[in-house]
């Protein structure tokens, strides 16, 4: 590939479809490397619209307004960074030769439906999963939860970020999962996976890069969930040879079926030995964010490098830890108090994603951190984001 000058006629160009806090860090990375970069999404003013060359806001879901800004643009490369896409059109357009998608229009469509890549992952590669079944009305979900057991998941098979999804004890539980899944899901369709529950010592993402010379893998990052939603990061994960090599194995696997250029953020849960696959983004993940203190080259600059064909560098700079700032207040204007107590603690560095609203459970900002070890490095990211407190503005 040619790199050429931004806003010319010889410019690279990318276009986000989604701009939120990842795709801002793709965009400054796209950025350093003179690439033009266009971010869209469904509001004015998203973190990566604020950093990107132009901006449009569209309903990414609308086939005939996805195709039209393709068009209008003619970027030569496709960066999907949410999973609320009409992802038909995006096989069309690269059907049609309109541009690159990263990593591939299929793996856009198969990761964005947990039905299509359990089947992908369970059925055709034989990965180990959760028990696992699917229901379209709440007397197909009662049969369905019969037969997993309890305590089980039930999701929507379209949602993310833990929306629509229940945590049930007992046949009692279910109606109320049904209705949640229902009114949660992205889209009308009723459909719901239910998994029986792994009891697993730790949950990882094995960041996995897709590069021109190959596929690379990054130290497992560890992290914990609450409802759904990640609130704290780690790299390196400390877990057993033997599951490193299985987590690798089935990262290795599943990257390879979606195939194309770019990073990967492979969930897996992990007791003693034992691996299970659970899902993947085929972009850069949210757990990742520790990857801005922890490794030389961040999942970002790895995304960008890969998705360009160049050489990638998965190394660790330190142990490092990532903590999740929430709004804690639905706001129109805050303002961020604490930044410099935030900053006091050694090692850390902070995110704040310059998001135009608040909201209780919005993620405005990430807390980093580097330390000796992860159990230093997660100690001083919580308590650098700890430290960050939006306020409304005017107070
Ligand atoms: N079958 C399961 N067994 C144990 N924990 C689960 C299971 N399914 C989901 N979880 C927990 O819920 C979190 C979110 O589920 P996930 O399927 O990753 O949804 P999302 O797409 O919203 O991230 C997981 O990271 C894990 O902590
Ligand atoms: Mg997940």
């Amino acid at each position: 590939m040619n790199f050429g000058t931004p806003l010319s006629p010889a410019a690279v160009k990318v276009m986000l479809l989604g701009s939120g806090e990842l795709g801002k860090e793709v965009v400054i990375e796209l950025q350093r490397l003179g690439v033009e970069t266009i971010a869209v999404d469904r509001y004015a003013g998203a973190p990566a619209a604020q950093v990107a060359h132009r901006a449009h806001v569209i309903d990414m879901t609308d086939a005939k307004a996805l195709r039209a800004i393709v068009e209008q643009e003619r970027p030569h490369f496709l960066v999907p960074e949410i999973e609320a896409l009409t992802t038909d059109e995006l096989v069309r357009i690269e059907a049609d030769g309109l541009c690159t998608v990263i990593p591939t229009a299929r793996a856009a469509h198969i990761t964005m439906n947990r039905e299509r890549i359990r089947v992908l992952a369970a059925e055709e590669l034989k990965l180990p999963v959760s028990p696992y079944a699917f229901a379209s009305s709440l007397e197909e979900l009662q049969a369905a939860c019969e037969r997993i057991g309890y305590p089980s998941f039930v999701k929507p098979v379209m949602s993310s970020s833990g929306k629509g999804q229940s945590k049930l004890k007992s046949a009692a539980d279910v109606p109320a999962a049904w209705e949640k899944a229902l009114s949660a899901g992205r889209v009308r369709e009723a459909r719901v996976i239910v998994e029986g529950e792994i009891k697993f010592d730790f949950e990882i993402t094995q960041l996995t890069v897709r590069a021109k010379d190959g596929t690379h893998f990054c130290s497992p990052i560890g992290h914990v969930q609450k409802d759904g939603d990640y609130v704290e990061s780690w790299q390196p994960q400390a877990m057993s040879a033997k599951a490193l090599e299985q987590a690798r194995d089935m990262a290795g696997k599943v990257t390879g079926s979606l195939g194309g250029l770019g990073i990967f953020g492979v969930e897996l849960f992990v007791k003693g030995d034992e691996v299970w696959f659970s899902e993947v983004s085929p972009r850069p993940h949210d757990t990742g964010l520790v990857t801005l203190v922890s490794q030389l080259q961040s999942e970002f600059s790895l995304h960008a490098r890969a998705i360009l064909g160049l050489p990638v560098n998965i190394e660790m700079a330190s142990p490092g830890a990532s903590a999740v700032i929430y709004g804690g207040i639905d706001a129109k204007t805050i303002t961020f108090d604490g930044v410099d107590a935030a900053l006091k603690v050694p090692g850390s560095e902070l995110r704040l994603f310059g998001k135009p609203e608040s909201f209780v459970k919005r993620r405005m900002g990430v807390a980093l951190a580097r330390g000796a070890d992860t159990d230093e490095a997660r100690a001083r990211a919580r308590r650098a984001a700890a430290c960050v407190k939006p306020v409304v503005y005017p107070s």
